[in-house]
């Protein structure tokens, strides 16, 4: 069974995006991300990422694919497109053999929604790298519930304060 993580920012209604985008810019946050998505116990491995065809679109040219990582992009279209370093799966049962083949270290679900929605009902799914926006921003792609008799919370950051919006990192595991 390949493991994994969700790794997700959402506001305080749930949301996590707007017009296939994010709603707000927060570089904390971001650097936050690709710290906890490319570290490693083990030098010689890296970790994977898995992500929705909308995500891995709203991703500017220049940063994708997300480096050091292994990209795994889910699409049912299998003609989608052909990208050197990227890895098409077209089901999430796919993404997770994808992984494994690859002997990556640890498998992060980096979104949007739809996937979101798909990983926190799956067995796989060991916690939640949950970044708590304590705003509300006007989106219209939501984090499904996590459902509190599953998961528990186990670390919780200060609060920290980037363009007067605060925010928390917060990390859920599976109980
Ligand atoms: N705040 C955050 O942390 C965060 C993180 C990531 C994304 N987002 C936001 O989330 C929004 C995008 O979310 P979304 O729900 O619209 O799209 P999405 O989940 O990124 O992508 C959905 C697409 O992924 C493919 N897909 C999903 N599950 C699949 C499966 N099981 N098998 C095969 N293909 C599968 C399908 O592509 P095809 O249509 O090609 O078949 C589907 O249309 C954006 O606003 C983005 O900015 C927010």
């Amino acid at each position: 069974m390949t493991k994994f993580y969700l790794i997700v920012a959402m506001d305080e209604n749930r949301g996590i995006g707007k017009d296939g985008d994010l709603a707000w810019h927060l570089s904390e946050d971001l650097k936050y991300f690709a710290r906890v998505t490319k570290k490693t116990k083990d030098p010689n491995k890296q970790n994977a990422v898995i992500m929705g065809r909308k995500t891995w679109e709203s991703i500017p040219d220049k940063y994708r694919p997300l480096k050091d990582r292994l990209n795994i992009v889910l699409s049912r279209n299998a003609d989608y497109m052909v990208v050197p370093d990227i890895k098409l799966a077209r089901t999430f049962e796919d993404a997770l053999e994808v992984a494994e083949e690859n002997k990556v270290e640890t498998v992060f679900v980096i979104g949007g929604a739809y996937v979101f929605e798909q990983a926190l009902n799956r067995p796989e799914c060991q916690g939640v790298y949950l970044t708590e926006i304590l705003k509300g921003f006007d989106c219209d792609a939501h984090l499904a519930p996590i459902d509190k008799k599953s998961f528990e919370r186990v670390e919780e950051s200060e609060i920290h304060e980037e363009k007067g919006i605060k925010f928390r990192f917060v990390v859920y595991r599976t109980k």
